[in-house]
């Protein structure tokens, strides 16, 4: 480019001086600053799939409805097969004069076929367009989340079957509450993630209408048929008002809500992993493979895939509240503050990806320290709750008053330093008088899971059940 070509702000000028596609209208260049604050090209060339794709469909729909020719349809749909293969040789170019990925891909659609490009965008905008290739891409999203939530789930009925007699302690505040089974653990997580899934599955049954042909703001006067580019694109309808189709953004908000939940309990997993994986606990070795060393202490192995799982929640939550934002006060139809509406969602979908697949392998190839768990299980007075229960069942004492009794047997315990049933018969009579030998089996770790058989209980019977639920569900037998 000569320096001619260059203007006074440092701008690019066009032949005519203008921006190329709308230069009609304009005398000028855009400033440099203009230039790069519109330009989305950096972001949306992510979109390129589903921008060819939405074209494709949209010209295949014009020379159907005879509004293009067959020739021209023809040689429009060649040109954007060989404009999506130089993306996917060599990606797409980031020219910030061609804003965004719609005019990056029809201004060499025109290089390659010339004045015939100038057909495609009959019958659309890009309001339309962004709208569309945007769904598109969420929708992706939504089955890619489905999908590896589904391999997370599979690992943890996996475990959770191999677990299911495994006793550890039970917290509430982090203190030891009563004993429970590993398996019984994991699969909290699998009813989380069961959520998960429904909710990113409801948000995809809402979103997949197709808004191609509402076209800037209010459709079209061109013949065309939205049920077939609906079709096309594996939309179940068009949607049936195109102010709303243009400006509506609420399939992202959906999805990043959906992201920013899954994520939290992504987090509170990983926040496990750290707290079992520390020395104090023990209670798991994570794999190596998603561990790291310190440059300093030559013992450490540091959970930071799971610290960065719980750190990437917070990301995701940023980004839900980013779009919320953007969209808040927005007049109908469209603005330009929509453009930002991109970033936030392919960054929570980055780190909503990488957390499921840390978290589904840290599941998967953790040694779970069952003799440490059960240890601890035993410390912490975790079957207080079974004496108390044993006193109201065989004594037929109300619960608060065999709370009471349980209360002083923890007390004397604690003082001599013993668990509950290292005291003799003769204390726990003295504290009670109605209290018989066979409290003893009562108190066991063993005894107190067996005993919480309810449904959704800890019982290990009650954790197979569940497993063999799941495992059903996720079409894992036979
Ligand atoms: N790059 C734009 C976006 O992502 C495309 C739509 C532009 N529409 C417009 N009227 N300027 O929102």
């Amino acid at each position: 480019m000569s320096d001619s070509e260059i203007n006074r702000d440092g701008n690019r000028a066009t032949a005519a001086g203008s921006n190329q596609m709308w230069g009609g209208r304009f005398a000028e260049g855009p400033s440099a600053i203009m230039r790069e604050i519109n330009a989305s090209i950096p972001f949306d060339k992510a979109l390129w799939r589903q921008d060819i794709a939405a074209s494709k469909a949209h010209v295949a729909m014009l020379g159907a409805q005879g509004i293009v020719s067959s020739q021209d349809m023809a040689a429009i749909t060649e040109g954007l097969n060989k404009v999506a293969g130089e993306y996917e040789a060599n990606g797409v170019p980031e020219d910030w004069d061609l804003e965004d990925i719609h005019m990056t891909t029809e201004s060499r659609l025109a290089e390659l076929i010339g004045a015939a490009a100038g057909r495609l965008h009959t019958a659309r905008s890009r309001n339309d367009q962004v709208a569309t290739d945007f769904r598109l891409w969420v929708r992706d999203a939504m089955d890619q989340a489905d999908a590896g939530l589904e391999a997370l789930q599979r690992a943890l009925v996996v475990r959770a079957g191999e677990h299911a007699d495994s006793i550890m302690p039970g917290f509430t505040h982090l203190q030891t509450a009563q004993p429970v089974t590993l398996g019984h653990h994991l699969m909290a997580y699998y009813e989380m993630i069961r959520r998960d899934r429904s909710r990113f599955a409801d948000a995809r049954v809402r979103m997949n209408e197709c808004p191609l042909g509402s076209a800037a703001l209010a459709g079209t006067g061109f013949p065309i048929d939205r049920a077939a580019t609906a079709g096309a694109l594996g939309f179940d309808k068009p949607t049936d008002n195109s102010l709303d189709s243009v400006s509506d953004r609420d399939f992202a908000l959906d999805y990043l809500q959906a992201a920013a939940q899954c994520s939290l309990h992504l987090s509170r997993l990983a926040e496990e992993f750290i707290i079992w994986a520390s020395q104090p606990f023990g209670f798991v070795a994570l794999p190596d493979a998603l561990s790291t060393g310190s440059s300093i202490m030559p013992q450490k192995k540091n959970p930071d895939a799971a610290e960065l799982v719980r750190g990437h929640a917070g990301r995701i939550v940023g980004c839900l509240t980013s779009l919320t934002i953007t969209m808040k006060g927005l007049p109908l139809a469209y603005s330009k503050d929509m453009q930002d509406d991109k970033p936030p969602v392919f960054e929570a979908a980055g780190l909503l990806g990488l957390s499921i697949a840390a978290m589904t392998g840290m599941v998967a190839d953790s040694t779970f320290r069952t003799g440490r768990m059960r240890q601890a299980a035993e410390l912490g007075y975790a079957t207080a709750t079974d004496l108390a229960d044993w006193l109201v069942r065989q004594a037929d004492i109300p619960f608060r008053e065999a709370h009471h009794i349980t209360g002083a047997a923890v007390k004397l315990a604690e003082s001599q330093g013993k668990a509950l049933d290292e005291l003799t018969l003769d204390e726990l009579k003295a504290i009670d008088a109605r209290i018989d030998e066979r409290v003893y089996a009562a108190l066991s770790v063993e005894a107190s899971v067996a005993a919480r058989c309810s449904h959704g209980g800890t019982a290990p019977e009650q954790v197979r059940l569940r497993v063999a639920d799941a495992r059903r569900a996720l079409g894992m037998e036979g």
